[in-house]
């Protein structure tokens, strides 16, 4: 503390200055990091999932399969559509429809694949049957059954 106490009130301005520019550097850093991560994030291309070609279904899906007959698993960016036969046997199609990439989906009143968008209609072998789409479905090879591991392979990776 001086004899006239100027050096005092000086120093209390000094240190309140510093105390806000650091809280408002903080801020402002803080800030920047809330802008600019979800750009980052958006920019940042989507995972494959790893590259995988592989995927092994969970046993909830292996119950939702069971149940429905059907489902839509993922391997990497791809949708299948995966099915239960009445044999039990098990088949994977592309879930995108060759017309215009609607998701398509099993009927299994009618053992038919079923794309609502402009009512295409493939075999279960993914051939069409009737409607606008000109290829059929790709078909994944699937491995395993619903008693042990089911795993769905990308069409063209097996060695
Ligand atoms: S998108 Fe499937 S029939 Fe048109």
């Amino acid at each position: 503390m001086s004899a006239n106490g100027t050096d005092t009130k000086e120093g209390k301005d000094l240190s309140r200055r510093r105390w806000i520019d650091v809280v408002l550097g903080s801020s402002a850093v803080a800030w920047m990091g809330a802008v600019m991560y979800p750009v980052l994030k958006y920019l940042t291309p989507l995972s494959d999932g790893g590259g995988s070609n592989k995927v092994t279904l969970t046993d909830a899906q292996k119950q939702e399969l069971t149940g429905a007959g059907f489902l839509i698993a993922r391997l990497g960016t791809d949708r299948v559509l995966v099915v239960k036969e009445k044999d039990d046997k098990l088949r994977a199609l592309s879930a995108k429809c060759t017309h215009e990439g609607c998701t398509v989906q099993y009927v299994p009143a009618d053992g038919i694949v079923w794309c609502a968008c402009h009512n295409g209609k493939f075999s279960l072998d993914g051939r069409v049957i009737s409607g606008p789409p000109p290829r059929p479905l790709a078909a994944y090879p699937i491995e395993g059954d619903l008693k042990g591991t089911v795993s769905i392979v990308k069409p063209g990776s097996l060695a």
